[in-house]
């Protein structure tokens, strides 16, 4: 009897163990096809709002507004791309959040929970658009339960598309791409920035790492736009980028681009990334991040969730 009742109750275990498993390639498969639809939707906007940036770039009368400091901007095409995304998905996915830069300039959103949610940079490189400088972007991420699941940087004026999905690999117009796998700082070319900020402490930090580095590594540059450094890194095209300042809308496709092109995305310390820290090293390597993060002078600013 005894004997009977514990063979019944190991079937019942295997069975139940039979459909968790059934249950959870389910619901994976399901998140698949999901992400699939969120994809395909985000491509068609960025496309079209590709096409209202490279409508206007060339406008030298942009109407220009002023945000946390006087070279800290925002055109009236920031934010009509920012609408533009916005509207075009949550008509299509009702339970859909947001995070925006402009949105968030305006006292929105700023905090990332488990539901899906669109981290926008609808033009990374405003000021560079200002100027009529052919090197902006927007830049797009989808957060599912606070990880990244897809990531878009496109350049209208260069026509570069660079998109991610996690684990299937990052491209640029379709075709795969790997970060440079470089390992020592001396051949590396770095990616750094001034940012948007007048602040005195983080202007002189900008200074001495600038310092430090330039007879350390093979060569610096700065494309003006975070996301764009980050494309970079992804394309291999150069070897680390790092920033102290950036919001998370600058960095949250480049994230996910760089990770899937086989390279790192950590805070400038060498600890993990903390998205909301205003921080970021992105590396070909890991050796690479570690090296230059031992360099590097830090610098704190207050965080986004702070
Ligand atoms: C800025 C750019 C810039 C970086 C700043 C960002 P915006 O974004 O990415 O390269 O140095 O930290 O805030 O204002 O052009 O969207
Ligand atoms: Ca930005």
């Amino acid at each position: 009897m005894l004997r009977a009742s514990l063979s019944i109750s190991a079937v019942c275990i295997k069975e139940f163990r039979y459909i968790s498993f059934v249950s959870i390639i389910l619901i994976r498969k399901m998140t698949e096809i999901n992400t699939d639809t969120f994809y395909e939707a985000i491509l068609k906007l960025t496309k079209e709002a590709g096409k209202l940036i490279t409508d206007n770039i060339n406008n030298r009368n942009k109407l220009t507004e002023v945000k946390a400091s006087d070279i800290d901007l925002v055109t009236e095409t920031d934010k009509a791309v920012e609408k533009l995304l916005m509207d075009g998905l949550s008509k299509q996915f009702k339970d859909h959040k947001f995070i925006g830069e402009e949105t968030v300039s305006a006292g929105g959103n700023l905090h990332l929970t488990d539901a899906p949610t669109w981290i926008i940079d609808p033009i990374d490189g405003t000021l560079n658009f200002i100027h009529s400088f052919p090197h902006s972007c927007v830049s797009v991420a989808l957060f599912i339960e606070k990880k990244p699941e897809i990531g878009i940087i496109y350049n209208p004026m260069m026509n570069q598309l660079f998109t991610a999905r996690r684990g299937k690999g990052a491209f640029l117009n379709g075709n795969q791409i790997h970060v440079s796998n470089k390992k020592a700082l001396n051949e590396a070319l770095i990616m750094l920035e001034g940012g948007t900020s007048r602040d005195t402490e983080k202007m002189k930090t900008v200074y001495q790492n600038q310092q430090k580095l330039m007879p350390k590594v093979q060569g610096l540059r700065a494309l003006g736009s975070a996301a764009l450094n980050m494309a970079m890194v992804a394309l291999g095209a150069a070897d680390a980028y790092f920033e102290f300042g950036i919001h998370i809308w600058d960095i949250a496709a480049g994230e996910l681009i760089i990770k899937e092109a086989g390279g790192v995305v950590i805070d400038p310390s060498g600890d993990d990334l903390k998205r909301f820290s205003r921080r970021v090293l992105a590396a070909s390597s890991p050796e690479l991040a570690e090296k230059l993060s031992k360099e590097l002078v830090q610098f704190y600013p207050t965080p986004d969730d702070s």
